[in-house]
């Protein structure tokens, strides 16, 4: 498999911890066939668009004429056109068309696309390759396929005011839910559980809890139509694959399952650019409620981790496991912490320190 583009700048001043010669997920395959769409970077404004095959491509977001954000522009059979003066570019980035000038002539010299950037597509995202190497799609992350067909879904994106790594260990973490989380899906009755079922692999990690959900509103629906009386139990599944994809995978019953895919932008060490899916099977039972209502429940739940996650110092989650301490519940931030130190120094795991809590 080759790519085109060429690969520059892959360090960045203003994000700390940046993994390279990884693939990133940078928008979901539904984004992209709307495309063109725009993809913040460490720093970098790109465009990603579909190709007339519907393939993703990858360019610096400015337009050679003016500087437009090629991301406002719309598609024309696979071409890309700048919203600001119309001209027009193939997929490669060549420009077609520059309406402007006079008939007959050519678009002027050094009037193509830069800055492209190899890009893939792979189940349900879109991933972009980060690093000095030449692209490896050997490391593409393996996720979990979904019957999307027939699931709905609806997807968004989140800004928070903290570097990528705290993001990423909020989609990890189960226990703040009791405290966090009491005002929408949370109950500080249930007993907290400690994650089980630890997976690791050398990319991925996953752990499972099960808890008690508060039974109001719809889910007093709900229960009635599983014909229980007693406490609502779901069961969640953590999942991350390295470098910047969360799965939270909730299963309530065998009625209602959502599976969240949230894939972060590092921005700077203080913001993040969060894009989200989040996919329901419904099984003889639809909730009340539109795509526009599922968005706002899930906003309002990310406000509520945003209020209390961007406190939090450093920005950057600390590789030294001594610089804070740790419980049992942490056990998914401990592993991504342990991951994401190795891809950074290549330090072996036998050297770096373990959390009190977990002995050896
Ligand atoms: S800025 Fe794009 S055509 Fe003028
Ligand atoms: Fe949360």
């Amino acid at each position: 498999m080759s790519f085109p583009g060429s690969v520059s700048e892959t360090t960045s001043p203003q994000v700390s911890q940046l993994a390279q010669n990884c693939w990133y997920a940078v928008a979901s395959g539904f984004a992209l066939q709307k495309g063109p769409i725009s993809v913040p970077f460490a720093g970098h404004d790109l465009v990603l668009f579909p190709d007339a095959e519907g393939r993703p491509r990858l360019f610096s977001d400015r337009c050679p004429h003016r500087g437009a954000s090629l991301a406002l522009g719309h598609m024309e059979a696979g071409c890309l056109r700048c919203p600001f003066h119309g001209w027009k570019f193939a997929a490669d980035g060549t420009c077609l068309e520059a309406p402007a000038e006079p008939a007959g002539s050519s678009p002027p010299a050094r009037s193509s696309l830069v800055g492209e950037r190899p890009v893939i597509e792979s189940r349900g995202f879109v991933w972009m390759w980060w690093g000095p190497d030449p692209p490896d799609p050997s490391l593409l992350p393996e996720l979990p396929l979904f019957p999307a067909a027939d699931w709905s879904h609806v997807e968004s994106s989140f800004d928070w005011e903290t570097h990528f790594s705290r993001v990423i260990e909020s989609n990890l973490d189960n226990s703040h839910a009791y405290w966090v989380h009491k005002g929408t899906f949370a109950s500080q009755d249930s007993p907290l559980s400690i994650p089980v079922d630890l997976r690791k692999e050398d990319r991925m990690i996953a752990a499972t809890v099960s808890f008690e959900l508060p039974v109001k509103g719809a889910l007093k629906l709900l229960r009635s139509v599983m014909g229980q009386s007693g406490p609502l139990c779901a069961t969640t599944t953590f999942s991350f694959y390295y470098p910047n994809l969360n799965i939270v995978d909730t299963s309530i019953g065998d009625q209602l399952r959502f599976v969240f895919f949230n894939a972060s932008l590092p921005q700077s060490d203080s913001h993040t650019v969060a894009r989200w899916v989040k996919y329901s099977k419904r099984k003889r039972f639809r909730l009340p409620g539109s795509a526009t209502k599922s968005v706002a429940i899930s906003r309002t739940i990310f406000e509520e981790d945003h209020g209390v996650v961007r406190s939090q110092r450093p920005t950057p989650v600390p590789l030294d496991l001594t610089e804070e301490r740790h419980v049992a519940s942490d056990i998914l931030s401990i592993e991504f912490r342990r991951m994401h130190r190795r891809w950074l120094s290549e330090e072996p795991l036998a050297t770096m320190a373990r959390p009190e809590a977990l002995g050896s």
